[in-house]
């Protein structure tokens, strides 16, 4: 079997060179390759992705690129566009044509973040943002083609590699002796790790029973706020490594409104995992397992 696989170097895309990689030939394409590294992988540039696939004829094409900086792409909302949606249309319409199954990654910002109640998959969309509706696009014009395909909508990403929000709390933690951390936004910290693994699962099902096609949502289970999810790293920080000097005493909790930024995000992000634990028999373990293993590792 042959895997296409884009955005090799964000943090879900470094979890799935290492998820993949048993499944088969695996051709990883970052926005800087050539034909020398077997095409082109930048989203950017719609007819040579278009070549590419139609050359590789993979026969599975997993699109982990994307435009994420939500508060940026409010100021450039055509390349939020042309990467967020007309790329994912194009890899669609190519992966139609060679009867490739298409594995794409959404958010819970295409959700207005209204009410408590998690979301299931075919509750009404309303974005709030340029991302949100980029993404919301892109999922549609997957829809349209008609290819076999996977879209797994996820929230609250994080990995070990790179800055991540367990970082930057800490690093703040060791500087201040009060923080001040959203506790109004509500939504399950998940894993670049698990969602590499439950993709490559994913995968190997939907190729024996392609019927499996659709949206499926992917988190961790549990659910809390940013305020609780600081707190719990600082927590399990000060139990992971009890020499670390965290000044931090206080996690004041605030409202979305005391840090206003270009990009409105949805206050409810939790989302209704059931189809996807009940279609692909898998159990997702609670967001603290994850965050808990992240940050044995980085400290
Ligand atoms: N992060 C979250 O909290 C979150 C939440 C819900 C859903 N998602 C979705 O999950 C997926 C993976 O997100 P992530 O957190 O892994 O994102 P990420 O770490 O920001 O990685 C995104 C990747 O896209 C690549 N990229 C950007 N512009 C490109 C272009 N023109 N051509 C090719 N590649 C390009 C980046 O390449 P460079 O490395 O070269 O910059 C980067 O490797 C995305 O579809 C995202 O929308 C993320």
């Amino acid at each position: 079997m042959k895997i296409l696989l884009l955005g090799p170097n964000g943090q879900v895309g470094w979890e799935l060179q290492r998820s993949l990689s048993p499944l088969g030939e695996l051709i990883a394409l970052d926005r800087h390759s050539t034909a020398a590294d077997g095409g082109c992988g930048d989203l950017s540039q719609p007819d040579q992705l278009r070549q590419t696939v139609l050359a590789l004829r993979p026969d599975v094409i997993v699109n982990a690129a994307a435009h994420t900086a939500v508060d940026k792409a409010e100021s450039e909302p055509e390349l939020a566009r042309t990467l967020n949606a007309q790329a994912p249309g194009v890899l669609a319409a190519a992966a139609q044509s060679i009867d490739a199954l298409l594995v794409h990654y959404s958010t819970d910002y295409v959700f207005d973040g209204s009410g408590t109640t998690p979301w299931v998959e075919d509750a009404a969309t309303g974005p709030l943002s340029v991302y949100g509706r980029t993404k919301l696009d892109g999922e549609r014009a997957i829809q349209a083609s008609g290819c076999r395909h996977l879209i797994l909508r996820t929230s609250w990403v994080y990995a070990a590699r790179g800055g991540n929000f367990a970082r930057t709390m800490l690093r703040l933690a060791v500087e201040r002796e009060r923080l001040t951390v959203i506790d109004d936004q509500w939504g399950a910290p998940t894993g670049a790790d698990l969602i590499a693994d439950v993709t490559a699962h994913a995968i190997r099902q939907t190729l024996r029973a392609p019927q499996l096609s659709g949206i499926f949502h992917l988190a961790a289970a549990g659910e809390t706020t940013w305020n609780g999810y600081a707190r719990f790293v600082l927590e399990t920080a000060r139990m992971v490594k009890p020499d670390l000097v965290l000044k931090a005493q206080e996690v004041a909790p605030v409202p979305t409104s005391a840090f206003p930024t270009p990009a409105q995000r949805p206050l409810n992000s939790r989302l209704d995992t059931s189809r996807l634990r009940s279609t692909f028999h898998l159990a997702l373990p609670h967001w603290q397992t994850g965050v808990r293993r992240m940050l044995t590792e980085i400290l």
